[in-house]
């Protein structure tokens, strides 16, 4: 994209959508006047009777005529001086639809619009490349009679007296952001058909090509070698071999203070021989999205390069039935050697991170977070909105939350006890059971992650609700969100300049 670093003003500005922020006291705006000096008095009048809005996210459109500014986009900012940083990024995600629609990927932006006391140029700039960035995605689809030409974001150009360098590269660093998210997207939106876990090792190698990440791919004979149970009966049912793999990203002399990023690639879950009711079925291409957040977060700190040691490790099977699939009543050695009755098989997930979380240690992680569309029960713990989390360390946590602040992506903790982890160790069988019941699941399934976890620091996130969305919303379509690809990339951000 090509972000133009000179400046531009109203008389020297030309082009295809010039977008305004409106707050309703124009009178705080910094310049307004300059505007309607510009474009005509009628704006005031307009705006007073409410034909140009300054509700929050309220988009007006306007045609110019004779100018060269061809059509004027207005986004409603509400008080303006306590509009939060999660308003303006929804703005500029519905700005980047109305940038869709049009089919341009030229537009302007009128910083100072958006400037508030707590909300400098820069930032406007940050929310602007993340927010559009965001709203301009659509999800390749494979109609036949689809003859539409896809537009792309092509170029910027900021009216402005804020420093231009700054400017710039903030709006640069956000629309980093974007397009990870956005290729998060894409893996999620995949067909099953067109995502094996070959397939999805496959771009982790590409990835590693693109930002010099060292990769490392281990077969299904490998697997077996190391006696990765876990990922090994998940795959037992499947036609397709199983792959995981490892993406290190290496900013220090030494590899020691690594954070291990753990991801859930499971690329369809039928639920195997527990199998899903068939309308539970549909949807389950995305049971990946955890594989997809790690990818796009590594994206990021491929482009942004922070300090500090980073491992990703992905678990990545499908979960299919089949005569030698396994079953419920199994009992399994996992790669840590902890022994699992199996009580059911769609409760996959947790066995697959095992051995990924076991992997990770191994290769050197001393904090981990593993992210996973885990269960159901997330879901009706918090909602389509909320991703779900558990933890073993509250220092490690909290200095998550940060991050989760600062991107937007709404996190909730529950609580992990003492007789749940007993639940989870109940088995005549073996170490620890694998569905100990369906009261509160969600706290099993992420804590059978963390007795593999064990003394590590470690945070959970379960992003079952919020990895698809079922309706469009201001920062996409409807589909795969790719959640937590920005709040992975920032945490290690943060922790990198702590
Ligand atoms: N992949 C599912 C969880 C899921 C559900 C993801 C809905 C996205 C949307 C997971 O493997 C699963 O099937 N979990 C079971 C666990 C149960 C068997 C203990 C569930 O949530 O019902
Ligand atoms: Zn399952
Ligand atoms: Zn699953």
């Amino acid at each position: 994209m090509n972000i133009v670093k000179e400046a531009k003003t109203f008389e020297t500005i030309s082009t295809e959508v010039l977008v305004v922020g409106v707050q309703k006291h124009r009178e705080q705006m910094k310049n307004w006047s300059l505007f309607p000096a510009a474009f005509g008095e009628e704006i005031d009048v307009w705006l007073q009777a409410g034909d140009i809005s300054s509700d929050e996210k309220k988009i007006t459109k306007l045609p110019v005529v004779g100018k060269t500014v061809k059509r004027i986009v207005f986004v409603g900012i509400g008080e303006g001086k306590n509009v939060t940083e999660e308003v303006l990024r929804g703005a500029f995600g519905l700005v980047g639809k109305e940038l869709k629609a049009l089919k341009t990927g030229e537009y302007t932006i009128w910083l100072e619009s958006f400037v508030t006391e707590n909300i400098s140029a820069e930032d406007v700039a940050f929310l602007a490349g993340e927010g559009t960035g965001l709203g301009f995605y659509s999800i390749p689809n494979y109609k036949t009679t689809s003859n539409v030409v896809d537009t792309y974001l092509d170029t910027v150009h900021f009216v402005t007296e804020a420093n231009m360098d700054e400017v710039t590269s903030s709006y640069e660093v956000g629309l980093i952001y974007a397009s990870a998210v956005n290729e998060a997207r894409n893996l999620v939106n995949l067909p099953p058909n067109m995502l094996t876990a070959t397939d999805l090792a496959n771009y982790a190698v590409e990835l590693g090509n693109q930002y010099d990440f060292e990769v490392e791919i281990l077969n299904k004979a490998q697997m077996e070698e190391l006696g990765m149970g876990g990922i090994l009966s998940v795959n037992q049912g499947s036609s397709e071999e199983p792959r995981l793999i490892t993406v290190k990203y290496q900013a220090k002399d030494k590899w020691e203070d690594v954070v291990g990023l753990v991801g859930k690639g499971v690329t369809y879950d039928t639920g195997g021989y527990s199998l899903k009711p068939r309308e539970g079925m549909v949807g389950m291409k995305g049971d990946m999205g955890g594989a997809a957040a790690v990818l796009g977060a590594m994206k990021i700190i491929g482009e942004t390069r922070p300090n500090k040691n980073v491992v990703a490790v992905i678990g990545s099977t499908d979960n299919m039935v089949s005569g030698t699939a396994f079953k419920p009543d199994d009992v399994i050695t996992t790669y840590s050697g902890k022994t699992v009755e199996v009580l059911n098989t769609d409760a996959e997930g947790r066995l697959v991170l095992a051995d990924a979380v076991t992997y990770a240690k191994q290769q050197g992680a001393n904090y981990l977070i593993d992210v996973a569309t885990l269960t159901g029960g997330v879901i009706v713990a918090l909602g389509n909105d909320k991703t779900g989390a558990l933890t073993n360390d509250e220092a490690f946590f909290e200095a998550f939350m940060e991050a989760t602040i600062e991107t937007g992506e709404f996190v909730w903790r529950l609580p992990l006890t003492e007789s749940d982890k007993k639940r989870i160790r109940k088995s005549d069988m073996a170490d620890l059971n694998n569905s100990p019941g369906r009261d509160g699941h969600m706290i099993f399934g992420g804590g059978f992650v963390g007795e593999f976890a064990e003394e590590t620091p470690w945070i959970h996130l379960d992003i079952a609700g919020t990895s698809d969305a079922a309706a469009p919303h201001d920062l996409g379509p409807k589909g795969g969100t790719g959640a937590m690809v920005r709040t992975l990339a920032c945490f290690i951000e943060q922790l990198a300049e702590a």
